[in-house]
């Protein structure tokens, strides 16, 4: 089977595209800097050029092959709506089109937990009602109801929301997170730090996406692709620290308080141009709500069976990230 995988340079893409390939996929890389494909660009009998930004480049691109994994997006939480709007949703707009009119037949779609947002009562399924608190999950939950509309009319679409990833490779949340962690940046907890985070690993997320790829029922379908385990932010962080050897963030202060000192380092963070994920005020907003969202449907309907919990998939990760100096 032929697929093309958009995105293909990035953490997920780069972990995702190793896995097809072993598995014998006959894969085609969709991206828009065939430099960052490095040391990957072997597990590809073809590289396609496209810039999700610019139609132009979108037309063809799904040419001659029998499924697409689109991975590809303005993966950012705190970014300016226009650069979600073009490259979330009218990039996926544009391939949905040609991928049409090349009648693929399936197309997997990344979407994520934060299409539903924060939730009150945890975990959330499929069926909860979303409520994005991020323009970054907004984008992807209206790239959802554009695919919706579009399955409809018989478009073979598959819809895949990952929680929080974790693993070898990102740079983004997660490694922000160990790193202040890891550097003492992170030393208090705003609020009580009791509510829930949930974190998946990247091989498991994988297999979330195998499975969608090879399972027929999975065709209209959409899915959460989580870890079976989950902790308050509290538990999360000593989990981490453990590892670090460290001490972990456990002091807590009141939220008004680290509202108030994060604010402050936000604000020089944008004067020099610096961005850092963990020193916002959002992310201490988010630490008064829950994030767990449950993984039973894909259990149940595609046999997906997460192999890591936070520790095991955090040893690999902090391994990595140590052998290259990244810590
Ligand atoms: N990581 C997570 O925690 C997480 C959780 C849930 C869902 N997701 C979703 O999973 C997908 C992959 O995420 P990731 O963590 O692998 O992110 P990532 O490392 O930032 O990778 C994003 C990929 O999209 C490409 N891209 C961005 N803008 C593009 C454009 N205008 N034209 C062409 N390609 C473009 C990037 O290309 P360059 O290499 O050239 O930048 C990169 O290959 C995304 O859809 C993301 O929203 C991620």
């Amino acid at each position: 089977m032929k697929v093309l995988v958009t995105g293909a340079s990035g953490f997920i893409g780069h972990c995702l595209s190793e896995k097809l390939r072993q598995e014998g996929y006959n894969l085609v890389a969709a991206v828009r800097n065939v430099k960052k494909l490095k040391d990957i660009k072997n597990l590809f009998s073809e590289v396609r050029v496209v810039d999700f930004r610019k139609k132009d480049t979108i037309k063809n691109v799904t040419r001659d092959v029998d499924s697409v994994i689109h991975l590809a997006a303005h993966f950012k939480f705190h970014t300016e709506w226009r650069l979600l709007y073009e490259t979330n949703f009218l990039g996926t707009k544009h391939l949905v089109e040609d991928a049409a009119k090349h009648k693929v037949e399936k197309f997997i779609y990344t979407s994520s937990t934060e299409a539903i947002g924060p939730v009150e009562n945890i975990p959330a399924t499929e069926d909860t009602p979303c409520n994005p608190s991020y323009d970054y999950g907004k984008s992807k939950l209206i790239t959802e109801q554009y695919l919706k509309e579009k399955m409809k009319e018989g478009f073979p679409a598959t819809i895949i929301r990952p929680t929080g990833v974790y693993g070898p490779r990102d740079k983004y949340v997660s490694y922000q997170t160990i790193k202040a962690i890891n550097n003492g940046k992170l030393s208090f907890l705003p609020g009580k730090g009791d509510k829930y985070i949930q974190f998946t690993y990247v091989e498991d997320v994988v297999q979330g996406f195998v499975k969608a790829l090879e399972n027929e029922k999975s065709t209209g379908e959409t899915y959460i692709i989580s870890s079976d385990d989950y902790y308050t932010y509290k538990e999360a962080f000593q989990v981490i620290a453990s590892i670090l050897k460290v001490k972990p963030p456990e002091k807590t202060i009141p939220v008004w308080l680290a509202t108030f000192i994060v604010g402050i380092i936000e604000y020089i963070n944008r004067l020099k141009g610096v961005e850092d994920f963990v020193m916002h005020r959002s992310v201490v907003r988010d630490m008064q709500t829950n994030r767990v969202y449950s993984n039973e449907k894909a259990k149940k309907e595609l046999g997906y069976k997460p192999l890591y919990n936070l520790r095991k998939g955090m040893q690999k990760t902090i391994q990595w990230y140590r052998q290259r100096n990244l810590l």
